[in-house]
């Protein structure tokens, strides 16, 4: 199963009452926008998803950026908060081009953002070879502390609530993020 399948396969589970947005439309923005509004109104509405298939490029990256901050500041995210999503669905999003598909053509990667009324969470998944976060070295160790690279994995499980990594046994990999959100 390639990564679209993957995602594809989990919506049933994620609310009884959820909207999904298929492609990357020029017109996301609204219908997002129509729907967490819905949301506020409709407390039985529990979810907002986006699920989008996208090419191995830095284009995409910065595509996925902007959906996750435009969709989180939404829903009430503001500030360092927005900020730290931003960074950690940057990081991570880079990390499935450059790391996971080498920017090959014929592997995508696959979004999947959810809003239910108290968290944000973005799942990010590609066809590469897999890795594992807890061997990597510690970029806060003195020998690694001028490194110009090496810290996209630390600094997104330092700004979210959740970080989770899986390793798929087809091969490539799913990271989660999860922020919540906090009464102001
Ligand atoms: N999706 C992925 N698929 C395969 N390997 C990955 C993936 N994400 C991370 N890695 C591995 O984990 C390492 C650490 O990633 P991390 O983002 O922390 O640093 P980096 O990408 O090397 O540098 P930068 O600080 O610019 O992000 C990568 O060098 C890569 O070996
Ligand atoms: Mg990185």
């Amino acid at each position: 199963m390639d990564a679209t399948g993957l995602l594809a396969g989990g919506y049933a589970t994620v609310s009884t009452k959820v909207q999904v947005y298929e492609g990357s439309g020029a017109d996301i923005f609204a219908r997002i926008n129509t729907d967490c509004q819905k949301m506020e109104r409709d407390k039985d509405m529990t979810a907002v998803t986006v699920h989008e298939v996208l090419d191995s490029t830095l284009e995409a990256v910065a595509h996925v950026e902007t959906v996750a901050a435009e969709v989180a500041r939404r829903v009430g995210f503001r500030g360092v908060s927005l900020d730290h999503i931003s960074l950690a669905t940057h990081e991570t999003t880079t990390n499935a081009v450059v790391h996971g598909n080498r920017y090959r053509s014929e592997k995508k990667v696959v979004v999947a953002i959810s809003i239910t009324q108290d968290r944000f969470k973005i799942t990010i998944a590609d066809d590469g070879d897999g890795f594992d976060p807890d061997t990597l070295p510690d970029p806060l160790a003195p020998e690694r502390l001028s490194s110009g690279s090496g810290r996209g994995v630390y600094l997104s499980r330092a700004f979210m609530d959740e970080y989770h990594v899986r390793c798929r046994h087809a091969g490539g990999t799913e990271v989660t993020l999860v922020k919540y959100l906090r009464p102001r």
